[in-house]
């Protein structure tokens, strides 16, 4: 949440820092704001999103080689102009922007209005860097000492940079669970939330860790110190990230973008790891954990949102293949309630930034524990993936839209090929069994192909059909249970229809209620096991009046018959149909969202890296 983008170099900062603010615009919209530095500081900000910044600062004056900026999504006080970033000190002469909580900002400012500190926004924010202030005029620090000494007195999470009116050739930055990155180019030095505002400069980058405070300085090596004042030495780290792959590509969003890639992020996640005509698949990062993973008693996993949905897929794969126990926790949860974590459990974190607050914390303390913790992560570098014990990237590229879709997918593939890993190993998969869904599974991105060709218009009529409903019902079984409640959040998130997704059966104990010939039930019926059941539960609802969107396999004559509209996937192995179901779900959302005139990819109040908790 909040994203981050500093410059100082030789180059004008306020272009590389507009665009850099565009491409982390996916981690909130409230408000934008700029700081330069050229002798003096100014600051622009603005409630909205950049394009609105960018018209307000149209004529002024946007010289200078070092500045930040920053997008917001509000924490403390409402979104508007002045509790928009860049925050500026009393004095005017440091500004500050920030990503995370000041948990204990209230004590803080009461001590600051005491000696005389006036405050105008009510954020936590502003209190910072009048804390900072503070603590520098008190000794006259440098500015990277102020910084350093005023974070020892402050709990929360931060990510934040400075600059010094007086000390005009520096950056700070400093971080303590929100995430900072730092491109380091040729005479200069970027800064970002994550590598996005960053590969246009430079590939080479460092991750500051928790309770770092990093100097950036013209004509000077990186410089870190950890709060305790000690020098940390650092590793540049090589991204892979390629410009393209940040860009629309021609489709009007990138949740469009997006859905449409999940052929080749499929397979790209499958890529190296996976053989079908040899039959075998291989995770390096299970590799030097296998002992430990086979024998263990039980697997916790660990998620928010679309990652939980993903891990509840996971429960059905890995106690159905490998017949290994699985809890499925919302992360939130699991770490308030004292959960019992022992030594023989494995605690699986799935997260596509890499960054959620309430993940991360809650795999912290499943670490601490004693637990083996595994990470299912994208974003290469990111928190999760550096704090588990071992993991696999989904490599599915950086997805944009907030709505997540070919994450969702990449960590069902991943799971998938866990499972298969795990029942082999434990010896509940005979061999033959396990080569035949490897084979089958390797067929997926293909199917996805053909089924993203084959249903496109189809689900545009629909969504025309369904765009002013009110409310929707997504209801599935067993292995599509999970995928009905995806579809469901996916409509809700980005058209604002309520939406609920439920296992199939339980209907009958509630939302049967609801059903009325205006409140479309979308049914995911690709089953083989149950599909009887799922068959009776359609005729429940068409015996109430209720209209019926049914997601089937290719050929299913009967639900068709039943059905006021069907949309048809390519058969697979029932454990890999989620892969295939939630494809038409989310293109629905989309054109449903769409044809509303919602705004697809930046939906209200949501932001897609979510580091608060
Ligand atoms: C937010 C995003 C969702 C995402 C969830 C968990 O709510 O809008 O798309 O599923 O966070 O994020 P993570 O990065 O941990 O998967």
């Amino acid at each position: 949440m909040c994203g981050i983008v500093g410059y100082i170099g030789l180059k004008k900062a306020y272009p590389i820092l507009i665009k850099g603010l565009t491409r982390l615009e996916y981690r909130g919209y409230d408000s934008t704001g700029i700081a330069l530095q050229n002798g003096s500081l100014r600051v622009y900000k603005k409630k909205g999103k950049v394009a609105e910044l960018e018209a307000f600062v149209k004529d002024k004056d946007t010289s200078g080689n070092i500045g930040m900026g920053h997008t917001r999504w509000a924490t403390h006080g409402k979104p508007d102009d002045i509790n928009a970033h860049p925050h500026e000190s009393s004095s005017g002469r440091l500004v500050l922007i920030h990503n995370g909580i000041i948990e204990n900002y209230s004590v803080l400012k009461s001590a600051l209005i005491r000696l005389g500190y006036d405050f105008n926004s009510e954020t936590d924010t502003e209190v910072l860097v009048n804390l900072i202030e503070e603590v520098q005029k008190q000794e006259n620090l440098p500015i990277e000492e102020a910084v350093r000494q005023a974070l020892t007195q402050v709990h929360g999470a931060y990510a934040i940079v400075v600059m010094d009116r007086d000390d005009p050739n520096k950056i700070v930055a400093a971080r303590r669970s929100s995430p900072l990155v730092i491109g380091i180019g040729k005479g200069e030095f970027l800064i970002g939330s994550d590598a996005t505002p960053i590969v246009e400069h430079t590939k080479n980058v460092v991750y500051l860790e928790d309770e770092q405070v990093a100097t950036c300085a013209l004509g000077q090596e990186l410089s870190i110190k950890t709060l305790r004042n000690e020098v940390a030495t650092h590793t540049v780290h090589k991204i892979e990230l390629e410009i393209e792959q940040l860009e629309k590509g021609g489709y009007d969003h990138f949740m469009l973008k997006e859905i449409f890639e999940q052929p080749t992020t499929i397979a790209e996640c499958m890529r190296g790891r996976m053989n079908a005509e040899e039959g075998w698949v291989r995770l390096g990062g299970m590799d030097e954990y296998m002992k430990r993973l086979v024998n263990a008693e039980r697997m916790i996993i660990l998620g928010c949102g679309t990652s939980w949905h993903a891990a509840m897929i996971a429960e059905y794969l890995i106690e159905d293949l490998a017949r290994l126990p699985v809890e499925v926790e919302y992360a939130s949860e699991f770490r308030y309630r004292n959960p019992v974590v022992r030594e023989n459990d494995i605690v699986l974190a799935i997260s596509q930034s890499g960054e959620t607050a309430d993940t991360f914390a809650a795999l912290e303390m499943a670490k601490q524990r004693g637990a083996l913790t595994y990470g299912i992560v994208n974003v290469v570098g990111s928190s999760i993936a550096r704090l588990t014990h071992s993991g696999s990237y989904i490599h599915v590229g950086p997805e944009i839209g907030v709505a997540s879709t070919k994450a969702f997918t990449g960590q069902v593939t991943m799971l998938s090929m866990m499972a298969l890993i795990l029942g082999y190993e434990r010896g509940f998969l005979p061999k033959s069994q396990y080569q035949k869904l490897v084979q089958e599974l390797s067929l997926i991105p293909k199917k996805a192909e053909e089924l993203l060709q084959k249903c496109q218009k189809q689900v545009e009529y629909i969504a025309g059909e369904f765009k002013d409903a009110s409310n929707a019902l997504y209801l599935g079984r067993g292995y599509n249970f999970p995928v009905a409640l995806e579809g469901a959040l996916k409509l809700k998130e980005i058209s604002y229809i309520h939406a609920e997704g439920y296992p199939a059966a339980e209907m009958k104990h509630g939302p049967i209620a609801l059903i009325d010939e205006n409140m479309p039930v979308f049914v995911i019926a690709t089953n083989k096991s149950a599909y009887e059941k799922v068959v009776s539960n359609i005729q429940e609802v068409k015996a109430r009046k209720g209209v019926v969107v049914a997601v089937v396999t290719e050929g299913d004559e009967i639900i068709k018959k039943l059905a006021d509209h069907t949309i048809e996937i390519p058969e697979t192995e029932e454990p890999f149909t989620p892969l295939l179901s939630v494809i038409p779900l989310q293109l629905l959302a989309y054109h449903i969202a769409f044809l509303r005139g919602c705004h697809v990819d930046q939906p209200r109040n949501l932001a897609k890296s979510v580091t608060v908790e």
